[in-house]
């Protein structure tokens, strides 16, 4: 989830500031780039010089920058705050919880909070009574008026010997809020998605088989885009060169059209889209030679064919609730043939392609597709990467939902 943000943390003076390099370190472990701001009081509880080493970013405090070859600006503000992703207040007293509620500017933390357009997170940490205190609970009812997460300051011992709740949350669980927070917020959250992807491959003998040139690139994209949606992702793929790092997406890999199907099968029921970018084979061979054939074995060579499982039509009849996008590639008549099979696979929508625009379907890294759904008819992209079509189809499919 936070692999590639920007996060800045804004920190402000207080005892808990000395936990707060350690989320900095998280965050970076989690492969998130980090920036970290300070008032001039938390520089007394943290040091400028830790941030800057464990955030690997310069630790600025002051509205005026100067830089390397000593030019003055003084919108570093501007520029921390778009350039932030998440910014996350920890610790944040109740002065600086006070001033942000009311917009005040008098220092670098406060004018990039005000400048932020990303969501923020605050976690306050002050003594249990200044916690209680009627100003600070309308300090953080107008925060969360303006759309900001507050994590909420856990109970324990507090730097005053007083024990009760106050104390910033710890690094580990600022972080799980976070990520919690921002998965829930993502339109797929909660939705399992099945995607096919690839060729398969129909063996003749233990050294040949039927298959096609389908590189499974198309139903990689649509799997890791899910996965950016917050959907729970199982690919099933034929065999191709492609991997996927992430370790959330569960991959199922298998050769046949029969083997696709039993898989698909397995995990149709609980799913709740599925996408089937998979150039399957509609037929195999009858017979499966244990041995390798030899050329001399045949005079007059033939390979008897019988018919795979129709996956995505087969569909139809156990669908409840499941949206169902199949994708056609034809090489004529390409929206007479996908109108067709939206149709008699009982689709909801249907993602057309053709062999006859050049860039698109098979042996590319581009596409050009058509969306075609019973809902709303048809839409057309112009050629773009695969991984760009991937977001125009997710586009779609949420607007169908
Ligand atoms: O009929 P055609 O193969 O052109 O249909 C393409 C669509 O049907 C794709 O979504 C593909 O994954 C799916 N399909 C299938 N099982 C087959 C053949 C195609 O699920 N045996």
């Amino acid at each position: 989830m936070l692999k590639g943000k920007n996060i800045l943390i804004g920190i402000s003076g207080g005892i808990a500031a000395y936990k707060t390099p350690y989320l900095v370190r998280l965050f970076k472990l989690a492969g998130a780039s980090v920036k970290v701001i300070l008032t001039d009081s938390a520089s007394q509880f943290v040091s400028p010089l830790t941030l800057a080493t464990l955030s690997e970013n310069a630790v600025p405090s002051s509205f005026v920058n100067e830089d390397d070859q000593g030019s003055v600006s003084w919108n570093n503000h501007v520029a921390l705050a778009l350039w932030a992703d998440i910014m996350v207040v920890a610790p944040a007293t109740a002065n600086t919880l006070s001033k942000m509620a009311h917009g005040q500017s008098d220092n670098l933390l406060l004018v990039t909070y005000l400048s932020a357009k990303c969501p923020v997170f605050i976690a306050p940490a002050m003594d249990l009574d200044m916690y209680k205190h009627k100003s600070t609970k309308e300090s953080l009812d107008r925060l969360v008026s303006f759309g900001h997460a507050i994590i909420p300051a856990e109970d324990g011992l507090l730097a005053s010997g007083l024990s009760g709740a106050g104390r910033m949350a710890e690094p580990e669980h600022i972080m799980s809020f976070i990520v919690n927070h921002l998965r829930e917020g993502q339109p797929l959250f909660g939705k399992q998605v099945i995607v096919t992807a690839g060729p398969t491959y129909e063996p003749i003998d233990p050294v040949r088989f039927i298959g096609n040139h389908s590189s499974g690139l198309m139903g990689y994209e649509l799997a890791k885009r899910a996965l950016k949606l917050g959907a729970e992702v199982i690919l099933i793929s034929g065999p191709t060169s492609l991997d996927i790092e992430d370790e959330t997406i569960k991959v199922i890999r298998i050769r046949t059209a029969v083997e696709m199907n039993k898989a698909v099968l397995e995990y149709f029921q609980d799913s709740d889209i599925f996408i089937g970018a998979a150039a399957v084979a509609d037929y195999r061979p009858a017979h499966v030679h244990d041995q390798k054939i030899k050329k001399e074995s045949f005079a007059n060579p033939h390979i008897e064919l019988v018919k795979n499982p129709d996956i995505i039509a087969g569909l139809a009849k156990i669908k409840k609730h499941q949206f169902v996008l199949g994708f056609a590639l034809e090489t004529q008549d390409v929206l007479k043939n996908g109108t067709k099979k939206l149709k008699t696979k009982n689709l909801d929508a249907i993602v057309l392609n053709s062999l006859e625009d050049p860039g698109a379907g098979f042996g590319h890294n581009t596409n050009k597709i058509q969306f075609l759904s019973k809902k709303n008819g048809l839409k057309s992209f112009p050629l773009k990467s695969k991984s760009a079509v991937a977001t125009d189809i997710w586009a779609e499919i949420l607007k169908e939902l």
